[in-house]
């Protein structure tokens, strides 16, 4: 079908509103490692798709997949190896009070879990999070989607203003920005104790990514992360964009510096099947399942856990965290050669494969730039190289490939975008 005619029926069938990317939406029918095909046979770099993070359609993953499909496939109510070992990957990836985990099969069921986990733990159901938050679409948890600071429509949720260098709340160095975002942190904490409401938590993507990527004071989160557990709350790390080697380490809150009580993971994990857990201490989970009895029919599975231990396989037999480090920081130091040579181009931000490049009206304001941004995406997609824009002001132009992108892409990237600047 053409793209018209498909578009005309998608709308029919799926409804108006079913987002879709690109002033000329794309039909991609073909994925190999970083490579996409069209309906046209024309070919495009993923520099976009972090849920097949080892690369579209990875024989390993596929072939783990095919063979567990064919033998077995049921809900998790038997005993299983499979889930087992993935847990025992997985926990082992954090620090030692990491030990048990909740499978779910998307990011906002996982967060959905944190928050219930921290409520059933503290006794509290104050959560603090950023005022440009997205952590998914549940009840629970699209509460903290883009909260105004100082809100009142909802005691229980207090934003603080995300942590930024490039349009900081402070003027002055490192140290008075941490500062006046740390005021922020205690204010949230200040106006639950007014309200008699117990703090459950804070949650937050550890390197901001829907906020935009920004450059944080260094150490602003170890420290947040402190006055929170301080005030009797649980911290809680959203590694769904985050996560599984991304920023060329394996965890957000290692590049950022803290360590989370509760630690939520989704879109890599399966490569493309839906998979996603919530991890934290033994006890926990303990108490979260005591109290909850949650039982989730497609979580857990052999399926599940067949593709899951397929991608850990594969990051580390194909040293992708070093790949994410090293290719990521070329692509950002030759950005940022080019900074200088377009007004609207003001930072390149991120680490790893996961770089936000920074798009204002000109180079003497800060004024985000979002129709800019989505006409550079479009350049680069019309050129065969696909990104988005994101960000509190949706100005940011985001990249984001498989981690199994390698320099040669990057090199055919930086020809185009010099181009399309
Ligand atoms: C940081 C973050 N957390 C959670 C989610 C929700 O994940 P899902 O769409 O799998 O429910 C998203 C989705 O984009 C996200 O970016």
């Amino acid at each position: 079908m053409d793209n018209h005619a498909l578009l005309a029926k998608r709308n029919q069938r799926l409804g108006v509103g079913a987002a879709l990317f690109y002033n000329e939406p794309l039909q991609i029918v073909k994925g190999r490692g970083v490579e996409l095909e069209d309906s046209a046979g024309k070919t495009y770099i993923d520099m976009y798709n972090n849920v097949p993070c080892v690369g579209h359609a990875h024989p390993h993953v596929v072939n783990a997949m095919h063979e567990q499909a064919s033998t077995l496939n049921v809900h998790s109510r038997y005993l299983h190896e499979g889930i087992v070992r993935l847990a025992d990957r997985l926990t082992e990836l954090h620090n030692d009070a990491i030990e048990s985990v909740v499978f779910a099969c998307s990011g906002t069921e996982a967060n959905d879990i944190a928050m219930t986990m921290a409520r059933v733990a503290t006794g509290g159901s104050g959560f603090i999070c950023t005022n440009a938050a997205y952590h998914g679409n549940s009840q629970q948890v699209s509460q903290l989607t883009y909260v105004p600071v100082a809100q009142t429509k909802n005691p229980n949720i207090c934003a603080f203003p995300f942590p930024e260098k490039f349009r900081a709340i402070s003027d002055g160095d490192d140290q008075a920005i941490e500062a006046a975002y740390l005021h922020t942190i205690d204010n949230a904490i200040a106006s639950f104790q007014a309200a008699n409401i117990k703090l459950a938590g804070l949650l937050v993507c550890p390197i901001f990514a829907n906020e935009g990527l920004p450059q944080i004071p260094a150490h602003f989160m170890a420290k947040a992360a402190d006055r929170v557990r301080r005030a009797g709350g649980l911290v809680i790390s959203d590694e769904v964009q985050a996560g599984y080697c991304r920023t060329g380490k394996w965890w957000g809150y290692d590049v950022s510096g803290f360590q989370p009580d509760i630690v939520v993971t989704g879109k890599p994990m399966g490569n493309g099947l839906p998979l996603s857990a919530c991890a934290a201490s033994q006890d926990l989970v303990n108490d979260y399942r005591a109290k909850t009895r949650y039982f989730n029919t497609f979580a857990s599975s052999p399926l599940q856990a067949a593709a899951g231990n397929a991608v850990l396989d594969v990051i580390e037999e194909e040293q992708l965290a070093a790949n994410a480090q090293k290719v990521g920081a070329y692509l950002r130091s030759e950005l940022e050669s080019l900074v200088a040579t377009n007004p609207h181009f003001a930072e390149v931000r991120g680490h790893g494969l996961f770089l936000g490049l920074e798009w204002v009206k000109d180079e003497d304001n800060q004024e985000p730039d979002r129709d800019g941004a989505i006409q550079m995406v479009n350049a680069l997609k019309d050129k065969g190289f696909l990104t988005s824009n994101a960000g509190a002001f949706n100005n940011i132009i985001k990249i984001r490939p498989p981690l199994v992108f390698a320099q040669k892409h990057a090199d055919q990237f930086l020809q185009v975008f010099a181009e399309c600047l």
